[in-house]
């Protein structure tokens, strides 16, 4: 794609040209958006760009290992990873309203990241994924309507506070053209392809009170999810596909014994912007085999419902 090699010709010589021989600080979560900006700031300025991120504990099955594969034996991109699971988890115990959830996960990850950010000498850039909805979100007088709905949390105060200059070299892009620079620059398909994935992670999918078992069992779930929507070749052609665990239990059976375990819902969605989402037409036979593996693999489940719910007026997310 002639267009997104041009892209990246003239945004490299850009951030070389900015940044000079200083250095930058990138937030890195995994997402397509902050995996691109990495790679081509990386392809720009190699070492002077440190990444950071955050383990907040309610990120899916095997996340950070994954990543530290990519980005730092694969890529050699310089990358400083934050154990912070344990405090996140703290912080949330017996917190079930929602925007609750999100108001503590996104203070405790300004306060990580910034501690983190000061043991980066002489740091004067700050570079963070933002695309062109994102930027006319914050820009309009209502901050965009799921800006208002969910607060959705970055680094908002860091660079003021910090004296960081901000890098947005995808300011301009939508998610798709996104997609395309990241297969141009090389970045694993599997990351090239991820679905969005929200910032409070797995925190707005255990509705209710957030604990390590629930967690647990909901990752456990989201994997084997996942498996069979890529198996179907569903994966792609979804925005979302995800399991909500919910916090109430209906009785089972099981051999010849009773059950009392948890349900979960399935929720998958295409959409082109994530303002509005239509709930998927699954196959009945996919739904099946989601069903009979989530009840027969993972354990503290017994009940598996299917999300039919559109937005507006429900949302994407449960929480
Ligand atoms: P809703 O649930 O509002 O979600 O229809 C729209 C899109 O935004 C994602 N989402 C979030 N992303 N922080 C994020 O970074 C959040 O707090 C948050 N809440 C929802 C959601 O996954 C969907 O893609």
């Amino acid at each position: 794609n002639w267009t997104m090699k041009a892209f990246a010709r003239r945004a490299i010589a850009d951030i070389r040209r900015q940044v000079g021989d200083r250095k930058v600080i990138l937030g890195l979560s995994g997402g397509v958006d902050s995996s691109v900006t990495a790679m081509l700031i990386h392809r720009a300025i190699g070492h002077q760009l440190t990444c950071i991120f955050v383990d907040n504990g309610l990120l899916r099955m095997d996340e950070a290992r994954k990543l530290k594969k990519t980005f730092k034996d694969h890529l050699q991109i310089n990358i400083r990873f934050v154990n912070a699971r344990s405090l996140f988890l703290k912080a949330l115990a017996k917190v079930s309203e929602p925007e609750r959830k999100r108001k503590i996960i996104g203070k405790r990850f300004m306060e990580v990241f910034e501690a983190e950010a000061r043991k980066i000498e002489g740091a004067d850039f700050l570079a963070q994924g933002t695309l062109y909805p994102d930027v006319i979100e914050s820009r309009s007088a209502f901050g965009g309507p799921s800006a208002v709905i969910k607060s959705h949390h970055n680094v908002g105060g860091l660079p003021k506070r910090m004296k960081l200059k901000l890098i947005e070299p995808l300011q301009y892009l939508f998610k798709d053209e996104v997609r395309k620079l990241g297969k141009q620059l090389g970045l694993d398909p599997e990351l090239v392809w991820r679905q969005p994935f929200p910032g409070p992670g797995l925190a707005i999918r255990v509705i209710g009170e957030v604990s390590e078992r629930r967690l647990n069992i909901l990752r456990e779930v989201d994997h084997v999810l996942v498996e069979e929507i890529k198996a179907a070749g569903y994966y792609r052609k979804l925005w979302q596909s995800f399991a909500v665990l919910l916090p109430i239990k209906s009785v089972g059976i099981m051999g010849d014994s009773r059950t009392y375990e948890h349900i979960v819902a399935i929720r998958a969605v295409t959409s082109k912007d994530a303002m509005t989402a239509d709930w998927a037409r699954l196959p009945h036979d996919l739904l099946g085999r989601i069903s009979n593996r989530i009840i027969n693999e993972v354990r503290g489940v017994n009940r598996v419902v299917y999300d039919i719910s559109s937005k507006p007026p429900s949302t994407i997310e449960w929480e």
